[in-house]
């Protein structure tokens, strides 16, 4: 095995050479026994949470009927409105976000607005008024049914598309994503008659873009979601597959594993490319809420370089040395941009030795500049890449995540299916507002 790149049959490379100094080889290798054992325990649905394993096989997670009516419906709604208003919060919301803004055709109108992840008055009156003269259709979704923000800025949408259509017609572009069977909203669905789709039961919400919550609101938005289910689908064959030494997520989850256990408690992923922002968030929350419990798991933080270079460069480069950066990497497919020739006789800008150089091997170069450069500071860094953002390619890449997330979270040995941390603030929230017991 060599520490520069190893391949899966979904493209997605890891070159971990920027770890050498850290993590040897042979200590790779001989955690090579216990990513099975984690694997044989997500396969054998045997282990902690597992219950929640519907995302390990994607093609089986959406119903055949179900799709077509994702199809239907979100064609439908697109002729008739201009954006979708995506309610939801966590795992409810930014798998979506994520994928839109990774794959959107920049030149098309921006398709999705979201609400729902906050309870600050000023966010909502800006969004209702950002909403402007755009007709829209709702999208809430929330697999428990019952939490506050999105309740509330459900409240005030469904408000404001009844004032502007009437009730009867705001009915129709109301759409619920929630469970098949029990919770307020699925209650609401059903008395009001509108259009809802299902969150399946063994999918938790960090794990669920895959299913309505991340299809639906992504076929609105003109996404090719078969594309989508279809990447991650040949993802999940080459990660439970290729053999450990060629087999970028088993690699990765024993690279960072391995860090983590000799003190590099911060995982700081970040992008050249401020179109995977929204990403990083989906994997922050991925990581963080799958990993983060009983005393142990990596802090997930995320970055957007150049531009965080400027702001948290100077950290990453020497401070206290906590922190390895995983770099997510789009290998092709950019843009075709030029730095431009200067006219004769202009000024001077110092910038001449680069015209005429695309800004696609500058960023490429740059990555690279980096990556020395911290690595030599004594910050660790890992390479992701995708040969390019298409809908197979992200596909793949949040199916890499997930199967690292459960590995990892196994390997610790905790559970990385719930979320009990995260109640603990509801609960202090509902008693501090006063919530009627049901
Ligand atoms: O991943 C999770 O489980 C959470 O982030 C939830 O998705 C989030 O709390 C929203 O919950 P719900 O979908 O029940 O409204």
């Amino acid at each position: 095995m060599k520490l520069g790149s190893a391949f899966d049959d979904s493209s997605i490379s890891i070159d971990a050479e920027y770890v050498k100094d850290l993590v040897s080889v042979d200590e790779i290798r001989s955690l090579g026994g216990k990513i099975s054992e984690a694997e044989n325990t997500l396969k054998s649905k045997k282990g902690k949470g597992a219950g929640f394993l519907g995302w390990l096989d994607p093609s089986e997670m959406i119903d055949p009927d179900e799709l077509v009516r994702i199809k239907n419906l979100s064609m439908w709604l697109r002729n008739e409105t201009d954006c979708l208003v995506l309610i939801g919060i966590g795992g409810s919301y930014l798998g979506a976000r994520a994928c839109y803004e990774t794959l959107r055709n920049q030149g098309e109108p921006y398709r999705l607005k979201y609400a729902g992840t906050s309870l600050a008055p000023d966010y909502h009156s800006g969004l209702l008024s950002s909403i402007g003269d755009c007709r829209f259709a709702i999208n809430i979704i929330s697999k428990s049914g019952t939490t506050t923000e999105p309740a509330i800025a459900f409240r005030l949408f469904k408000k404001e598309l009844e004032r502007r259509i009437g009730s009867e017609l705001a009915g129709s572009q109301i759409v619920a994503t929630t469970d098949k069977s029990k919770g307020t909203l699925k209650e609401m669905a059903n008395r009001e008659g509108w259009e809802s789709f299902t969150i399946p039961d063994d999918v938790g919400g960090r794990f669920s873009v895959l299913t309505p919550v991340g299809l639906f609101p992504l076929a609105y938005a003109g996404i090719d979601i078969d594309a989508l289910v279809g990447g991650a689908t040949e993802c999940a064959v080459a990660c439970r597959e290729k053999s450990f030494e060629r087999n970028p997520s088993k690699l990765y989850a024993a690279i960072r594993h391995l860090l983590y256990k000799k003190g590099l408690s911060i995982e700081l992923m970040a992008a050249f490319e401020p179109k995977l922002e929204q990403f990083i968030e989906w994997w922050k929350q991925l990581a963080g809420e799958s990993e983060g419990k009983e005393g142990q798991g990596l802090f997930p933080a995320g970055a957007i370089f150049t531009r965080d270079l400027h702001s948290l460069g100077q950290w990453i480069q020497e401070g206290p040395r906590i922190l390895f950066e995983t770099i997510l990497s789009i290998e092709s497919g950019h843009s075709e941009v030029a730095v431009p020739e200067i006219a004769e006789g202009s000024p001077d800008d110092g910038l001449n030795y680069l015209a005429g150089k695309s800004l696609s091997e500058i960023n490429i170069r740059t990555v690279d500049a980096v990556r020395e450069a911290h690595y030599e500071g004594g910050c660790p860094n890992i390479k992701i890449s995708i040969p390019k953002t298409d809908e197979y390619h992200v596909g793949a890449m949040i199916y890499f995540f997930e199967y690292v997330t459960a590995l990892c979270g196994y390997l610790a040995g905790i559970n990385p299916f719930d979320q009990p941390g995260v109640e603990v603030y509801k609960r202090n929230m509902f008693k501090t507002l006063g919530k009627p017991e049901i």
